[in-house]
């Protein structure tokens, strides 16, 4: 059904949120019913959104069905750790023949290295890893490493950079994270990153990066501004970590091949798990050799599912039968194209607003103005963005309230076309309030 034009922003979004509400009694039950026993109602803060969000019931190849029984494509894909779509048949296969064998076998076993060596041969920056349970973990052991391997204490990161719950630098620094004595640095501004440096560089064990700001607007670096890290880096004895987390699935081997720059360490967590919780960091061998166990002096780095049977399985599976680097080449190729479409309709219907990201990962934002950081876009209309939220919600499209769509592999043709069209409806039906 046709979006009604409104001419007020505050009234088009009452008046989208009052419908939002009256389709979906059910998923506001279930929130008020999570809300007891879970602080906030949600198991991640990252999910609420107003008046409430939506709960869902199951999941099938590109689609999610709601507690009130809508069917969505999924276009948020898990911010990006669901790129194989629900339920794929060798993730499942994988799983459940890993159930018959036990999951909690107190030692090594051998689903391990054959995981570790897959991921060693498709990133470069891997040459020896260790596993965690998440992202936010990852970065926990590579700052930690860094800082053990320097002697130093200060970690350099970025403006707009988000490296988990306890790094999370979107709006400076938060006041849950980890603490660590910050230097927060201009994101993708090569003089003052560098100025910095110089200033704290020996007080400096690391700097952390995400090579696209991902939750905060799918945002890439420069190749010469991560360059200059690199080599600066090099040159006052820091250890340069790039967080791929979200980025590894840009590319057959990871952005950094993308943007051909090597990174000292290297993080990683979601789709990389198969679907299953799931985190690694590694990097120079000269670095990992701190684990090593038979020497007097080693570093621990314990977590009692870090070599968690089913998620070993379910990655590995992942990485070798389904996201191949043909298909990631092939998936990437697929957003580019996306990314260019939409642009294009903002262009016909001569629209500020533009998506910005890289291959599989888009985030619309509604500016017409040049976005090199994430300090470009936080000045923008979040009225328009929620409004763009519950639209294509209304037209069977789920994605972030951010902006950010992950596409994913099962979208073919029909959900990308939907997507578009949505999108061009959207700008047709909303372009008297969108137009400045
Ligand atoms: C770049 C980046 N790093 C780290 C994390 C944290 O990962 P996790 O949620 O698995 O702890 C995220 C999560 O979104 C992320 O986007």
């Amino acid at each position: 059904m046709a979006m009604q034009p409104n001419v007020d922003l505050d009234a088009a979004l009452k008046e989208a949120e009052d419908k939002y509400a009256i389709a979906n009694p059910n998923s506001r039950a279930y929130h008020e019913i999570a809300s007891r026993p879970i602080a906030g109602g949600v198991g991640r803060s990252a999910l609420y959104f107003r008046p409430f969000p939506l709960a869902f019931l199951r999941g099938e190849g590109a689609y999610i069905w709601d507690v009130d029984d809508h069917r969505y494509a999924d276009f948020m894909g898990d911010y990006t750790a669901g790129i194989f779509g629900h339920t794929h048949p060798a993730v499942r296969r994988v799983i459940v023949e890993t159930l018959d064998g036990g999951i909690a076998l107190n030692g090594p076993h051998r689903h391990e290295a054959p995981f570790a060596e897959a991921l060693c041969r498709r990133f470069p920056a891997f040459e020896q890893i260790r596993f965690a349970n998440s992202g936010t973990e990852a970065n926990i052991w590579a700052l930690t490493l860094a800082r053990a391997a320097t002697g130093r204490t200060h970690v350099m990161a970025f403006e707009g950079c988000y490296h988990g719950g306890v790094f999370n630098f979107e709006h400076g620094p938060a006041p849950v994270n980890y603490p660590i004595p910050w230097v927060l640095a201009p994101y993708n501004d090569l003089d003052g990153a560098l100025a910095l440096i110089d200033r704290h560089g020996n007080d400096l064990a690391a700097v952390i990066v995400e090579p696209m700001a991902g939750a905060s607007g799918c945002i890439p670096a420069e190749r010469e501004f991560l360059q200059a890290l690199r080599d600066a880096t090099r040159e006052k004895g820091i250890v340069f970590v790039f967080d791929e987390v979200m980025t590894s699935r840009l590319g057959p081997n990871g952005y950094q091949d993308e943007v051909g720059v090597m990174p000292d360490l290297m993080t990683v967590s979601k789709h990389l798990g198969g679907g299953l919780s799931f985190g690694a960091f590694g990097g120079r061998a000269d670095l990992m050799k701190h684990y090593d166990q038979t020497g007097e002096k080693s570093l621990p780095q314990s977590g009692t599912f870090n070599n968690n049977v089913l998620t070993m399985t379910a990655g590995l599976a992942a990485i070798e039968e389904i996201y191949t680097e043909d298909a990631a080449r092939d998936l990437n190729a697929r957003g580019d194209d996306l990314r260019a479409r939409l642009n294009g309709l903002a262009d016909k219907h001569g629209l500020p607003v533009q998506f910005t990201g890289a291959g599989s990962m888009l985030n619309i934002h509604f500016t017409a103005a040049p976005i090199r950081a994430p300090r470009d876009v936080r000045g923008t209309d979040l009225r328009k963005r929620d409004l763009f939220h519950f639209d294509m919600m209304d037209q069977d499209h789920f994605l972030a309230r951010t902006g950010m769509i992950a596409l994913s592999l099962p979208m073919t043709g029909t959900e990308i076309e939907g997507l578009v069209a949505a999108v061009d409806e959207f700008f047709f039906s909303r372009r008297s309030l969108l137009a400045d």
